[in-house]
């Protein structure tokens, strides 16, 4: 799937969710795990059920309808839902006779991809929705808290886009002044160790009008940078106006909406870096120089494997291209270690690209073997003790390569928009173009402005600036 960021995301986060809850009403926990949108479809249910009067709640303990929703992007991700399921278990025993019983929901990949196993091993589980049906999720809700187990995994895609409602400004204000917006969702690409392509189906991109009316939307809500999602985002394709359109182009034409200030995508399949990207990289000045393209490996033996369709030479030179067309691009990159057949040699290759590239930032992982794709089902099988020492070398590697580049920031000035309070009083947090937080002096009153800052120190995961 997507080779999104995989940081686990609790809708409880208090910067994501401010709404006040009235007494009497119904009230929902969404926990949302794996990429970013996960993260953007729990906002879409969250709208769509607070039509239907339900507000939201940081306490799972007190909600009446809790989702999780799903990753199954590895096998680590995937366990930890069953493990969930097994405390709310507990819980839902516990509220069974107090006249307040707890609906349990399964949204997201896992529900897709192993929707019947859930409900068979997983009693307590009362609803499971795969990512496709979310535009009947109240119609779903309502049916499993009046006790019917409700399992819904069908493709519908088209529906989804079309009739989900549009995001509510009361909540896009909540969220703060950085929004996700999907264009696109699904991915025929086939990398042979992605459930993706069967958890998110086939790539369907939404219409530019849609797209455009819910970056106005986001934008009246004070929105002021707006990434554009998809599993493979620079696949999207569309017609505007009788013209047809590639993400390139769309961008261009997002860069027009005023109060739009900055443009982001992600995640991108080097094999749809297509010219007019790069120019859109080059001239417009909206979309921020930072491209997360990922690689996965180094050695062509391994990328073809993979089903990647490049090879390590023509990601090199797609890399040299970007930065011509944007001299300042910061890359941020996935990679797997231990795909089945990788030799001490292949590895060494991706250490080379990681070396030649040089990446600001990148996640890695370690080959997880998925039931249903090819990979799983390849002979030499890497041990886990190699795994983990590649894997190990590799971190090693991106996390130098992470720090020198925060570290190369000190004395530069930068626009950084701000995005939430910090830590302590007085400090606020803010977005640097290369997508770093700062942190820096400033009162809440100035969430959702740009200012020019200094940067007076570079950490592993942030910096620390001043004013300029
Ligand atoms: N094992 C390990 N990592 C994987 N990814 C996707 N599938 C697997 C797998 N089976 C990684 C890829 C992708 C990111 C989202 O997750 O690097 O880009
Ligand atoms: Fe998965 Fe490959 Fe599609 Fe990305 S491009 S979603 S890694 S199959």
């Amino acid at each position: 799937m997507s080779e999104f960021s995989t940081t686990e995301i609790t809708a409880g986060d208090e910067d994501l969710h401010s709404t006040a809850v009235p007494g009497n009403s119904r009230k929902v926990f969404i926990k949302t795990y794996g990429c970013q949108m996960n993260v953007y479809d729990s906002e879409r249910m969250e709208d769509a059920l607070s039509g239907e009067g339900f507000v939201q709640t940081n306490s799972m303990e007190e909600a009446d309808l809790v989702l999780l929703n799903t990753c199954h992007i590895r096998e680590k991700a995937a366990e930890k839902v069953f493990s969930e399921i097994g405390r709310i278990r507990q819980l839902k025993e516990r509220r069974a006779g107090t006249g307040k019983p707890l609906t349990l929901g399964v949204t997201g990949c896992v529900a897709q991809a192993e929707g019947e196993e859930i409900m068979r091993r997983a009693p307590a589980v009362d609803l499971v929705a795969g990512p496709q049906t979310y535009h009947r999720l109240n119609d779903m809700v309502s049916k499993a808290a009046s006790g019917e187990r409700v399992i819904a995994t069908e493709f519908e895609i088209e529906q989804k886009f079309a009739q989900m409602p549009q995001i509510e400004r009361r909540s896009a204000i909540a969220r703060g002044v950085a929004a996700f917006l999907t264009v696109q969702e699904g991915c025929d690409k086939f990398c042979t160790f992605c459930v993706v392509p069967y958890t998110r189906g086939a790539e369907v991109s939404r219409s530019p009008a849609q797209i455009i009316e819910e970056a106005k939307r986001l934008r009246d809500a004070g929105v002021r940078e707006i990434t554009l999602l998809g599993q493979n985002v620079n696949a999207w394709a569309g017609t505007l106006e009788g013209r047809s359109l590639n993400l390139g182009e769309l961008i261009f034409e997002l860069a027009e909406i005023d109060g739009v200030e900055r443009l982001r995508y992600t995640t991108s399949h080097p094999i749809d870096m297509h010219p007019e990207l790069l120019t859109a990289h080059r001239d417009v000045k909206k979309l921020m120089p930072y491209l997360h393209l990922p690689v996965q490996a180094g050695s062509d033996r391994v990328l073809k494997a993979m089903n990647r369709h490049h090879t390590r030479a023509e990601y090199i030179d797609l890399i040299a291209a970007i930065r011509e067309a944007r001299p300042d691009m910061a890359i941020s990159g996935d990679f797997i270690v231990g795909f089945p057949g990788e030799t001490d040699a292949d590895f060494e290759d991706t250490i080379q690209v990681i070396r030649e590239v040089t990446y600001a930032s990148a996640f890695s992982f370690k080959y997880s073997p998925r039931p249903g794709t090819p990979g799983a089902e390849l002979d030499a099988q890497v041990p886990e003790t190699v795994k983990s020492e590649r894997l190990q070398v590799l971190q090693d590697l991106l996390k130098e390569q992470q720090i020198a580049f925060n570290k190369a920031c000190v004395g530069k000035q930068m626009d950084i928009l701000l995005e939430k309070r910090g830590r302590k009083d007085g400090q606020l947090i803010g977005r640097s173009p290369w997508l770093q937080s700062v942190v820096v002096d400033g009162e809440p009153e100035e969430i959702g402005h740009f200012i020019r800052v200094r940067v007076t120190h570079g950490g592993p995961a942030s910096l620390l600036a001043e004013r300029a």
